[in-house]
């Protein structure tokens, strides 16, 4: 039953946002957006579940059967479990990164729910908002400004592409951008979060595993980089009386992957505005987006003080847009889902259950970083290409994410002890 569930979510979802490329244009705060956040709150009222939208935007659909409110639950002790992820999309984006997260947590309640499960402890479907930070440029919009890590004025200030602020963009989506802040009352309720996403990297597939469980992200940041020049005619004027931004923006390019290899990171130029981007005029302004990751925070920071540097020689300005330390999840909860998935399938061994670090920001990493108790399940993709329309998981696949993420949610869900954890107690 909770495949079919699965199944006609995913067929409800395939065609919203969708463009010629094959891959998915799903922005914060755009129609596309709202389509989803509808879609999202419809799923929630067939379920009976309570939607709140906290002042973010992020929507949660609470599940509490027990006596009083989710508030009264959790001021005698029980603080909820949140599942869920996120609906946007990068530029071109594949259909698995974020709304993966969310339709399995949907598909966990009617699960829990086909078993007779009740919740000792509420239990939230949350989808959060501008994740990707596809239009205003930060990534985890939606759970930094939940948590503090982003101000609600530095927020309210991001310009997408066309120069729309952030306030007003929320004021055409209809809400109210002196709303905008941290959100404690939201995130009081929240004990443990657990998202669900598709893996980013080619692991699984050679460990002969569908689901593992998350250690850590790596440190990641991006960068604006602006070069300056003077526009002229491309046929005109002569090579030495040029001033062509064009030169210190290809430097970085290369720079950023000579640097990156040396300094065992990864670095990428994924975006580039040009002016006046004529083919015949020589650029007058070029800004680079410099995303900047890898094992080590000291060489990601080393990476970028290059890069800057080597700019800063023509002239350039560089504006850190935002920035993400090493985030470790709480060990103690990956142990025990880590457990409960080995004994999932009611095979006679334990299954080994792998633990994958990636280099890909997630909201769970921000929550983490607030103090709640996070983690994360990764379901195998068989190329491991993200951010691309080729992204995949097989349906089978997903259906094994589902009920890994039933096993997780029916265990923390659940007052009875803690399983021990490698022989200490939980
Ligand atoms: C989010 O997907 C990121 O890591 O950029
Ligand atoms: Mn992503
Ligand atoms: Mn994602």
């Amino acid at each position: 039953m909770s495949s079919a569930a699965f199944d006609s979510m995913w067929s409800a979802l395939e065609q919203v946002g969708r463009v010629g490329s094959g891959g998915y244009r799903r922005f914060a705060w755009t129609p596309e957006d709202r389509t989803l956040r509808e879609w999202f709150a419809a799923e929630c009222a067939r379920r009976g579940l309570d939607l709140t939208v906290d002042r973010v935007g992020n929507q949660w659909a609470w599940w509490w059967d027990g006596p009083g409110t989710v508030d009264d639950a959790v001021a005698a002790g029980r603080p909820g479990v949140a599942i869920g992820s996120h609906l946007d999309s990068v530029p071109d984006g594949g259909a698995f990164d974020g709304p993966l997260g969310v339709v399995s947590a949907l598909a966990t309640v009617d699960r829990l729910r086909e078993a007779g499960v009740r919740p000792d402890v509420p239990l939230a479907v949350v989808n959060f908002v501008d994740e990707e930070g596809a239009r205003f440029g930060v990534a985890c919009a939606g759970s930094r400004v939940l948590t503090g890590q982003l101000t609600p004025e530095r927020a309210l200030a991001l310009r997408d592409a066309d120069g729309t602020t952030y306030a007003e963009a929320l004021r055409a989506a209809g809400r109210d951008p002196a709303e905008l802040g941290p959100d404690d009352e939201t995130l009081r309720r929240v004990g443990t979060f657990v998202e669900l996403h598709v893996e980013q990297g080619r692991a699984l597939v050679d460990l002969g595993a569908p689901v593992a469980v998350a250690s850590d992200i790596w440190p990641h940041g991006r960068w604006r980089f602006d070069f300056s020049g003077e526009a002229n005619h491309a046929g005109t004027t002569r090579l030495e009386d040029r001033r062509d931004a064009m030169l210190g923006y290809a430097d970085l390019v290369l720079g950023a992957r000579h640097v990156a290899t040396q300094r065992g990171c990864v670095a990428t130029v994924g975006k580039v505005a040009v002016t006046p981007g004529a083919v015949n005029a020589v650029p007058s302004r070029v800004t680079g987006w410099l995303d900047a990751r890898g094992p080590q925070e000291d060489q990601v920071r080393a990476l970028v003080d290059e890069l800057t540097g080597r700019a800063g020689e023509t002239g350039a300005q560089v504006v850190r847009e935002s920035w993400t330390p090493t985030t470790r999840f709480d060990a103690a909860l990956g142990d025990r889902l880590r457990q409960v998935l080995a004994r999932a399938g009611g095979a006679a061994e334990p299954l080994s259950v792998p633990v994958l670090g990636t280099g890909a920001g997630h909201d769970a990493g921000i929550l983490a970083t607030a103090g709640v108790p996070s983690a994360m399940l990764f379901v195998r993709n068989p190329t491991g290409v993200s951010h691309s329309p080729a992204e995949h998981a097989e349906r089978a696949d997903c259906h094994a994410g589902v009920e890994a993420l039933v096993a997780c949610v029916r265990d923390l869900t659940s007052l009875r002890a803690a399983p021990a954890a490698d022989g200490a107690d939980a």
